[in-house]
């Protein structure tokens, strides 16, 4: 992956983009950057490789807002609605190997726009904090850096699907390979039988994720034990977002 294929946002100081006013994409990028969802609840996504311990991290969260009085809302993606199921089914059956890369992006838009639409936003509306296992920086990882589809369309493809429903917060996972899969289940879905190389992109895409939008992303040390790590992204929230201390 070269960097070519994956330019640098614009706006992004990295990038020396020129001055003037931002054009439509950089508004997208700028969005991803850390705009959040300028809702009345809040938005936060977990990111990272498969076995990373995400979901269980998610719960752990949860419940600790709960006891706190926050009316929390936990989905995932894809899925979280009986159709976004339905289209995660067939994202990760193994039957459906070689899938075209564009018919996997479209999928995940595909349920990425309807779980907003009926989840994500009325909760968000509704003032509720919300807890989304994976989005947008999956379809960029796993779309953009390891199909190789470049983070331009995804990107414009997402704020579509979404209507520029972004995150406030994104905590990724970091967990080494080997931890990562001795932690995984014994039979791989579709994604999670694709080769190293894959997942060697979808790593490095991360990896520029977190380069580009510090202020959203935070990396968390996924070692340890579960409530090691809970203990890390608590720190995160409350740094970020005071959820804690109110
Ligand atoms: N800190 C931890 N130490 C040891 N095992 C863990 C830890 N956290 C999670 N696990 C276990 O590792 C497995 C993967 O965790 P989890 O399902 O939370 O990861 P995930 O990131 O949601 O994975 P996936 O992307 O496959 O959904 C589970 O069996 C879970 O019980
Ligand atoms: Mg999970």
């Amino acid at each position: 992956m070269t960097g070519a294929e994956h330019p640098v946002p614009p706006g992004d100081p990295r990038g020396g983009a020129p001055a003037g006013p931002p054009d439509d994409a950089s508004l997208d990028h700028s969005a991803l950057a850390g705009m959040g969802s300028g809702l009345e609840g809040v938005f936060i996504t977990f990111e990272g490789l498969d076995g990373c311990g995400k979901s269980t991290q998610m719960e752990l969260l949860a419940g600790g807002l709960r006891e706190r009085g926050y009316v929390v809302l936990v989905t995932r993606e894809p899925g979280g609605t009986p159709l976004g199921e339905a289209i995660r089914d067939m994202l990760l059956d193994p039957r459906h190997h070689g899938m075209s890369a564009r018919a996997e992006a479209l999928l995940y838009a595909a349920a990425r726009a309807h779980l907003v639409e009926q989840v994500i936003r009325p909760a968000l509306e509704d003032g509720q904090v919300v807890l989304c296992d994976r989005y947008l920086d999956s379809s960029l990882a796993y779309q953009g850096y390891g199909r190789g589809l470049g983070s331009d369309d995804i990107v414009t493809l997402n704020v579509w699907a979404t209507e520029c429903l972004f995150p406030d917060l994104t905590l990724f996972l970091d967990l080494d390979d080997s931890l990562r899969s001795s932690r995984l289940a014994a039979v791989p879905d579709r994604l999670e039988a694709e080769d190293d190389a894959f997942h060697m992109r979808v790593a490095e895409g991360y990896r520029e994720l977190l380069l580009a939008h510090p202020h959203r992303i935070h990396r968390v040390d996924a070692r340890g034990t579960e409530s090691e790590v809970q203990k890390r992204v608590r720190t995160v929230i409350e740094e970020e977002m005071e959820l804690f201390s109110h």
